[in-house]
């Protein structure tokens, strides 16, 4: 593993100004995302999707790395430019999903656990002869009455830090996502508790298989309120709630911090992002930026409907969003633009 690459690489990606873009949907999430809006659920219309947005004009100006589904890293544009060249004449860093989804945890109702670290070696070094220079690792954790469990932390912490440590032998920067989902009820305050319980445990496993933390890059849930608690908390005290979780558990060496949405609308994710800088910015240890898929990409999929006269429109309303997210991270988004 050579180290220094390796935080060479997640000081790229977390680079000024600029953040992640999530396009890796699975082909089960972006079909369902395409039924929702009446667009035809083929391997054709993803490409056309994932071809509008890699060519998005600007994109490169608020985005460092696009995390890519398998599907996409062999796929084309119109005129035969592989999607793979495009980013890297935009020098946008090309990533890639590796987890294989969740399935249900073995005797633990309710709970899941990823899958995807069979022959995962042997993948990554293949990934990495494409170009490809990281990678992202999704563990899901539900809170309920009785959950999350012990157990099931402990099994997710375990699985990323192994993907994490293959990664980084292979020269590959990981993305360690483990995300406390927003569905429920449950308070702030749960959601804080259950977040530090996770991180504890995830970087108690990094640590055991000796990952790099200047060479990954933690992207984790903002803490939030479930869905349908009662009480939706203002943006100065999800921020303030989540920067104290983040400072009692996430070692100061970790070379960055992307926020996945969620679920969060658009204009929330960048204004609680925004918050957080604007009020902690200057007190925290390690550089924080969204990797966002829906908060970002929503609006243009909505626009786009899968007809080509919107792809204009569409292509605009992307570029927005990751300006309103580049301009959050630097503290300076407009709320409810
Ligand atoms: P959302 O921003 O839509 O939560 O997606 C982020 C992601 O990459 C989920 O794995």
């Amino acid at each position: 593993m050579n180290t220094q690459e390796l935080k060479h690489l997640a000081e790229r990606l977390m680079a000024e100004d600029k953040g992640l873009l999530a396009m890796d949907e699975s082909t089960g999430t972006c079909n369902k995302r395409f039924k929702a809006l009446g667009i035809p659920q083929t391997e054709e219309y993803r490409r056309k999707y994932r071809q509008l947005i890699v060519t998005t004009p600007h994109l490169e100006e608020s985005i460092s790395g696009a995390i890519l589904f398998e599907e996409t890293l062999h796929q084309q544009t119109d005129d035969g430019q592989s999607f793979l060249a495009i980013l890297k004449q935009k020098d946008i860093i090309p990533g890639i999903k590796v987890d294989q989804g969740t399935t249900p945890l073995a005797f633990f109702p309710g709970e899941t656990i990823t899958e995807g670290l069979d022959r995962l070696t042997d993948r990554m070094i293949s990934y990495h002869q494409m170009g490809l220079r990281f990678a992202k690792w999704r563990a899901v954790i539900h809170i309920e009455t009785d959950l999350p469990t012990k157990t099931c932390i402990t099994a997710n912490a375990f699985t990323l830090a192994r993907y994490a440590a293959i990664c980084q032998e292979a020269g590959i920067v990981p993305i360690v996502e483990p995300e406390v989902l927003m569905d429920g009820a449950h308070s702030l305050q749960t959601c804080a508790a259950v977040t530090q319980d996770v991180l504890k445990e995830v970087f108690s496993a990094l640590y055991e298989h000796k990952v790099s933390l200047e060479g990954m890059i933690l992207k984790p849930n903002m803490v939030l309120p479930g869905l349908n608690c009662p009480d939706q908390n203002s943006t100065e005290v999800i921020a303030q709630q989540t920067i104290s979780s983040f400072l009692k558990v996430v070692p100061a060496a970790v070379g960055g911090i992307a926020f996945l949405s969620g679920g969060q609308s658009p204009m929330l994710a960048s204004e609680r992002l925004n918050m957080m800088q604007l009020r902690y910015g200057s007190q925290i240890p390690w550089p924080l930026t969204f990797s966002f898929s829906r908060a970002i990409q929503q609006p243009a999929m909505e626009i786009w409907k899968g007809d080509d006269q919107n792809i204009t429109a569409a292509q605009q309303a992307l570029a927005h969003r990751a300006a309103c997210n580049s301009a959050a991270r630097r503290g300076e988004y407009l709320p409810a633009s």
